[in-house]
C-alpha cells in the first residue's frame, strides 16, 4: 500500500481498494485458508467512544486470521482518565501492537494519532468526520450486491452534517465516474460544504431534496442514517430533526425493485422493521461484509511496513483551526496544519474544517 495508514478511504487507490475487496470476497469464500494469516500480530482497538459493529468486526477480523487483540472500550477504564494525552498514549501502545484502530468523538484525531504511530493506524471514526472503513463496508456491499461502483444514483438521507460515513461513502463514490448523489435532508443537516466541494470538483453530480419519496424513483441506492443525537448542542433541536425520515413500505412503493437499502447501523427509528423483510434492504449482510473487508485491510496494512518510532517534526502554522470540534481543540500541543484552499481560506489538515484567515 501506497500510505501506511488509512484515516480516509481516499488514501488508498483505486487498484488498491479493489484488490481489498477480492481479497475480502476470497476470504469469506475460503477463511479456512486465512486462520493463520496473522499469528503472532496483535491489533490494539483505542475505542473512546461507543460502537458495536466496528470495535466487534475489527475484533472479530484479527482473531479469525489467527491474530490477538488488546485494548479499551472506555478510556475512562485507561489512563487517558488521569490526563494522559493522545501523543502519549499511541506513542506507548504503537510499541505493544502492530496495528490501532482508533474511534474518537473530536474530528481528525485519527490524523493526529498518525503523526505520532510508530504502527499503521486505521480512523474507526473521527466524530462527524470521517469513517472509512464503514465506507469500505459500503462499497463491498455496492460490489457484491450491485455489481458495479459507478454510474449509480445514490440517495442518502438523515443526518448528512454529523453523518461520518455519509462523508467517506461521498469523498469515494466521487472518485467513481458518472455517480450521482441525491441528498435527502432538511436544510439544518445538509452535507458540510467541504463534502459538496470535493463532489464539485468530481466527475459527479449532487442535488439536494427535502423529499424521501419524490427522491424514490430514480435510486439505485438508497443509504438511509439515523440523526446523531450525541452531536447535537441541545435536545430540542435534537427533537426537531428526529423523525422526520422514516422509510416504511409505503415509500417503498415507488422505488426500483432493484434498489439496494443500505444502512451503516445503528438504527433507531429511520427504517420501519417491517423493510427488513424486503428483499431490497441490505443492512444485515451490509455488517457481514464489514467484517471480512477489515480481515483484507488488516492483512494488506500488515504486509511491508516497519516501525518506525521517531516521530514526525512539523512545524505550527500562526493560524488556529476555527472548528471546535477538531482534536486541536483539546490536545493543544498539535501543530496547525492547513493546506491553502484558495482565496482567505485554510483548510485544517485533520479535521478539514474551514478557517479564513
Ligand atoms: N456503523 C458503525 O460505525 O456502527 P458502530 O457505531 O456500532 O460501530
Amino acid at each position: 500500500m501506497k500510505n501506511k495508514h488509512v484515516v480516509d478511504l481516499t488514501d488508498l487507490s483505486h487498484r488498491e481498494l479493489m484488490d481489498i475487496i477480492s481479497l475480502a470476497n476470497e476470504i469469506k469464500s475460503k477463511p479456512g485458508d486465512y486462520l493463520d494469516a496473522c499469528k503472532g500480530k496483535i491489533l490494539a482497538t483505542l475505542f473512546y467512544e461507543p460502537s458495536t459493529r466496528t470495535q466487534m468486526s475489527f475484533q472479530t477480523a484479527m482473531l479469525r486470521l489467527g491474530g490477538r487483540i488488546i485494548g479499551f472500550d472506555n478510556p475512562q477504564n485507561s489512563s487517558v482518565a488521569k490526563g494522559e494525552n493522545l501523543k502519549d498514549t499511541i506513542s506507548v501502545i504503537g510499541g505493544y501492537a502492530d496495528i490501532i484502530a482508533i474511534r474518537h468523538p473530536s474530528e481528525g484525531t485519527a490524523a493526529a494519532a498518525a503523526m505520532y504511530s510508530p504502527v499503521p493506524i486505521i480512523n474507526a471514526g473521527d466524530g462527524g468526520h470521517l469513517h472509512p472503513t464503514q465506507t469500505l463496508t459500503d462499497v463491498i456491499t455496492l460490489h457484491n450486491e450491485l455489481g458495479r461502483l459507478d454510474n449509480l444514483c445514490i440517495g442518502l438521507c438523515g443526518d448528512l452534517k454529523n453523518g461520518r460515513t455519509v462523508h467517506s461513502l461521498i469523498k469515494t463514490m466521487s472518485t467513481f465516474r458518472g455517480n450521482k448523489f441525491v441528498l435527502i435532508s432538511t436544510p439544518e443537516l445538509s452535507v458540510p460544504q467541504y463534502i459538496k466541494d470535493v463532489i464539485n470538483a468530481s466527475e459527479c453530480d449532487y442535488t439536494e431534496v427535502t423529499s424521501l419519496a419524490e427522491a424514490m424513483p430514480q435510486l439505485d441506492v438508497l443509504y438511509m442514517t439515523r440523526i446523531q443525537r450525541e452531536r447535537f448542542l441541545s435536545e430540542e433541536e435534537y427533537q426537531r430533526q428526529n423523525g422526520v425520515f422514516v422509510l416504511d413500505k409505503d415509500k417503498l412503493r415507488y422505488a426500483k425493485k432493484t434498489m439496494k437499502i443500505l444502512h451503516p447501523l445503528p438504527r433507531v427509528d429511520e427504517i420501519d422493521v417491517e423493510v427488513d423483510y424486503d428483499e431490497r434492504a441490505k443492512y444485515y449482510i451490509q455488517t457481514v461484509y464489514g467484517m471480512y473487508g477489515r480481515m483484507a485491510l488488516i492483512l494488506t496494512m500488515l504486509k511491508n511496513y516497519e516501525k518506525v518510532f521517531a516521530p514526525r517534526v512539523m512545524s505550527t502554522h500562526p493560524f488556529k483551526c476555527s472548528n471546535p470540534r477538531c482534536i486541536t481543540k483539546s490536545e493543544k500541543y498539535l501543530p496547525s496544519i492547513f493546506t491553502e484552499a484558495g482565496g482567505d481560506m485554510l483548510l485544517c489538515r485533520y479535521c478539514d474544517g474551514r478557517t479564513l484567515i
